[in-house]
């Protein structure tokens, strides 16, 4: 069968790791898809940057525009982040046929609803399972799995910098900036780590798992957002002495309607906030070492459910990326489309502050 053509936006952490995936695993990816994945192309920034992996000069392009307008292929990976070109590219993408893997949380988060548009209307995939806490699946099973349920809350630890900062801090009395250092060196961190320290990264994935959660639409700009640079070594001591660690959560709830019996609570209103938060050791989520992230889901039939995993760094997103290019690749061979994000409830979301 001929090949699925993938063009790769980005070859930085996390794309050196899809590529190399992409090689290493061709014969299994092959025989979950149907046919073969062959790469098209990759853009970069620059031709001549160091790099993770081994590429032939002939797929590296800096013509990234190029690129997604290209006839040839099929699927797209973009893991180069930020709002533009990010933006422009899977819209591109979109319009010329391509089903799309993004890894973006930052502009999922502020833009989505232009992208699910334009999706919806090219008929094509958008999937984006890596923009949320790296490697576990956790997008997938609250628009999927927990379809037929009503999700109530969601607490997580998303952001794995800051969790490596404050463990670190916690558990060798580093100070802040020499444990960012090693969050950096270790591949965690953002480009600017401002996004991780100050909130930012987390808020933007609790907007993406409130709008997957409550079926809304939250944005950025509704999440109410206080990061870890005023965390001093005396808060993180004081803790301690109170049985206590702080972490960085972001806290998404749905809160009830007036409940007029008809069970669809259809005035319910969305409250969605990050903040370092004091939480007692013995609870679950005080066990979250290093970058780890967890999300704890609540739902009125399920009851309590715990997502665990490496939230951050290379080959863990790229996990979560190729997980989504085989679903994305099999809609491809099947003619199908995975679950949209078309339809939702026009749920109030309370204004910062209020949360
Ligand atoms: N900077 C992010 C983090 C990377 O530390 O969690 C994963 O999104």
């Amino acid at each position: 069968d001929a090949p699925l053509r993938v063009a790769v936006l980005g070859c930085g952490v996390v794309g050196s790791q899809v590529v190399r995936l992409l090689r290493d695993q061709a014969g299994d990816l092959a025989a979950r898809v149907g046919r073969p994945i062959e790469l098209a192309g990759v853009a970069v920034r620059r031709l001549d940057a160091p790099r993770d992996v081994d590429l032939p000069a002939d797929l590296l392009t800096t013509d990234a525009l190029g690129l997604v307008s290209r006839d040839d292929v099929d699927l797209v990976v973009e893991v180069i982040g930020g709002i533009e070109p990010a933006r422009t590219l899977i819209l591109t993408a979109l319009e010329h046929g391509a089903s799309v893997v993004s890894a973006n949380k930052a502009l999922l988060a502020e833009d989505g609803p232009t992208l699910f548009e334009a999706a919806e209307k090219a008929g094509r995939d958008l999937y984006y399972e890596a923009a949320v806490a790296g490697a576990i699946p956790i997008l997938r099973p609250l628009r999927e799995s927990l379809a037929g349920d009503r999700v109530t809350r969601v607490i997580g630890i998303v952001n794995g910098t800051t969790n490596f900062v404050l463990d670190k801090m916690d558990s060798s009395g580093a100070g802040f900036a020499e444990a960012l250092e090693e969050a950096q060196d270790l591949g965690y961190a953002e480009a600017d780590p401002t996004a991780d320290v100050e909130g930012f990264d987390a808020a933007a994935k609790a907007a993406i798992l409130a709008s997957l959660a409550f079926h809304s639409r939250v944005t950025a700009s509704d999440v109410h957002r206080e990061g870890i640079t005023e965390v001093t070594a005396a808060d993180i001591a004081s803790a301690r002495e109170m049985g206590c660690v702080v972490k960085l959560l972001a806290i998404c709830e749905l809160r009830p309607g007036s409940g007029d019996g008809d069970g669809d609570d259809e005035d319910a209103a969305v409250a969605v906030r990050v903040h370092p938060a004091m939480i007692p050791r013995t609870h679950p989520l005080a066990s979250v070492r290093e970058a780890y992230n967890a999300v704890f889901v609540e739902s009125e039939a399920a009851g309590q459910l715990m997502f665990y995993g490496p939230g951050a760094g290379g080959p863990p997103t790229a996990s979560a990326v190729l997980g989504d290019l085989v679903g994305v690749a099999r809609n491809r061979v099947t003619g199908t489309r995975g679950a949209g994000e078309s339809a939702y409830a026009d749920r109030a979301v309370l204004p910062m502050g209020e949360a």
